[in-house]
C-alpha cells in the first residue's frame, strides 16, 4: 500500500515524509509542484530510496492525480499543497485561490472518483487555525466549533479549501478528515517566515523586522508534533471530522525574537560582543494583521491520545541549531542557483 503526500517538498511536508520513514516501511508518493517554497533537495536523502517516489506537478492536474492514485493503489492522501505566506497573499492574492481553492478542487475530482473503487481510501487535508479570524486577549482559544471568519486572502482561501472538502464529504461521501493547526517552526522553514527569518537576518547583520508594537500572539508547535498528530489523525481519525491541532504554547512576537536572539547570543556570538536585540526595528504593522491565535487541542487529546512532546524552548534550541549548521541550505533556497537546477532538471 502507498501513501500520496502533496506539497511534501516544502516546510511540514517534507517533515512529514522524512518522519514517515522512522517509523513506517510503507511506500510513499510525493506530489510537488516545486514552486519558490517546494525544495526538492530537502528530500535528497531518499533519492535511491525504494519506498519513494518523487514526481514534479500540481494538485489541480486531475488526470496526473488520478493516473497516481491508480499506478501506486494509494490507500490515503495528505493534502499540504498550497501557497502559505500571510504576507505574499496580501501582496498578490490570486494564486492563492487558484492553488488553495482550484488546486484542492482539481485534486478532490482524482480522490472522488478513485475513492469509490478503493474501500478505506482517505483524504487528510492539511489545514490552519487561521480560518477561525482573530481573537482579544481574554477570548477562549479557538475550539473545533468556532465559526470560521478568516481576515487575509491566505486565511480566506483555506476557509474556502476546508468548506469545499467538507462538501465533497457530504455530498460525494468522500471519506475525508481535516486538521486546523497552529504556527509551526522547525527545521526546513521557508525564511520568509518570522522565525527563520529572524535567524537569518541576524546573522547577516540586517534589521531584525517586528510588525506593529510586536504584541501579537501566536500558538507556536515544533513541527515533528504537527507530523505526529497528522499520523495519528490518518491513522484514527473519525471520517468527516475537524482536529484542532497546537501547542498550547502562547507568545508574543516581540518575545519569540528576544528569545531567538538570546539563544544566537550564546550560540553564535556578535563579533562586537552586543546582543542581536539591537537588530530589532519595528516596522509599519501588516494589514488585518490578526491580534491573536490560540488553539484548544482537547479534541486530538480526548479522542485519539495526541499530546506535543516538545517543549518551546528546546524545540526553538534544536531549530537554531539547525539553522546554525545549514546556513547552505537558506543561501540555496533564497539564490537564484537552486531555481536553474530546477529548470533545467524538471522543465
Ligand atoms: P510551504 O509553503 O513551505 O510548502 C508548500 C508546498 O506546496 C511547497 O513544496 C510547494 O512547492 C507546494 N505546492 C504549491 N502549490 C502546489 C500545487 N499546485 N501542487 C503541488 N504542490 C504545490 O508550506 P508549509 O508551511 O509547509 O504548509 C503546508 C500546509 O500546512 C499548507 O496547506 C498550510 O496552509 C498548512 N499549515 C501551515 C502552518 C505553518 O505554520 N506553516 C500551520 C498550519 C497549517
Ligand atoms: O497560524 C498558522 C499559520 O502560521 C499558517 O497557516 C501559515 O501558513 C504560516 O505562514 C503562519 O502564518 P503567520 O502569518 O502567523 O506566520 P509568519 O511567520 O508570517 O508571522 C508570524 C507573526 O510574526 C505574525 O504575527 C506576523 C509577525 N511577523 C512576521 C514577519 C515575517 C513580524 O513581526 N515580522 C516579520 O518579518
Amino acid at each position: 500500500m502507498t501513501i500520496l503526500v502533496t506539497g511534501g517538498a516544502g516546510f511540514i511536508g517534507a517533515n512529514f515524509v522524512l518522519d514517515w520513514f522512522k517509523t513506517s516501511d510503507e511506500k510513499l508518493v510525493t506530489l510537488d509542484a516545486l514552486t519558490y517554497a517546494g525544495n526538492r533537495n530537502n528530500l535528497s536523502s531518499l533519492d535511491g530510496d525504494m519506498r519513494h517516489t518523487f514526481v514534479r506537478g500540481s494538485i489541480g492536474d486531475t488526470a496526473l492525480v488520478m493516473r497516481l492514485l491508480e499506478q501506486h493503489d494509494v490507500r490515503a492522501v495528505v493534502n499540504f499543497a498550497a501557497e502559505s505566506h500571510v504576507d505574499r497573499s496580501i501582496s498578490g492574492p490570486a494564486p492563492f485561490f487558484e492553488t488553495n481553492v482550484m488546486g484542492t478542487v482539481g485534486l478532490l475530482e482524482a480522490a472522488r472518483h478513485f475513492a469509490g473503487t478503493r474501500p478505506g481510501f482517505r483524504l487528510l487535508h492539511v489545514s490552519t487555525d487561521e480560518v477561525y479570524g482573530t481573537l482579544e486577549r481574554d477570548d477562549p482559544p479557538f475550539a473545533e466549533t468556532n465559526p470560521y471568519k478568516p481576515n487575509s486572502p491566505y486565511a480566506a482561501s483555506k476557509a474556502s479549501s476546508d468548506h469545499v472538502v467538507r462538501a465533497y464529504h457530504e455530498t460525494y461521501r468522500l471519506p475525508v478528515l481535516v486538521t486546523n493547526c497552529s504556527n509551526n517552526y522547525g527545521p526546513r522553514q521557508f525564511p520568509e517566515k518570522l522565525i527563520p527569518l529572524i535567524i537569518h537576518n541576524a546573522l547577516a547583520g540586517k534589521a531584525l523586522p517586528i510588525y506593529g508594537d510586536g504584541l501579537q500572539v501566536r500558538d507556536w508547535l515544533y513541527v515533528g508534533d504537527h507530523c505526529s498528530a497528522l499520523r495519528r489523525v490518518l491513522e484514527a481519525g473519525n471520517i468527516g471530522e475537524t482536529y484542532n491541532v497546537g501547542g498550547d504554547n502562547q507568545k508574543t512576537n516581540i518575545d519569540v525574537v528576544r528569545t531567538l536572539c538570546a539563544l544566537l547570543d550564546q550560540k553564535r556570538p556578535r563579533a562586537d560582543g552586543t546582543s542581536y536585540a539591537t537588530q530589532i526595528t519595528h516596522v509599519t504593522d501588516r494589514p488585518g494583521h490578526d491580534r491573536r491565535y490560540a488553539i484548544d487541542a482537547r479534541k486530538i487529546e480526548r479522542e485519539l491520545g495526541w499530546r506535543p512532546a516538545e517543549t518551546f524552548e528546546h524545540g526553538l534550541s534544536m531549530t537554531v541549531d539547525w539553522y546554525l549548521d545549514n546556513e547552505a541550505w537558506v543561501t540555496d533556497v533564497t539564490s537564484g542557483a537552486y531555481r536553474e537546477w530546477v529548470a533545467r532538471q524538471y522543465g
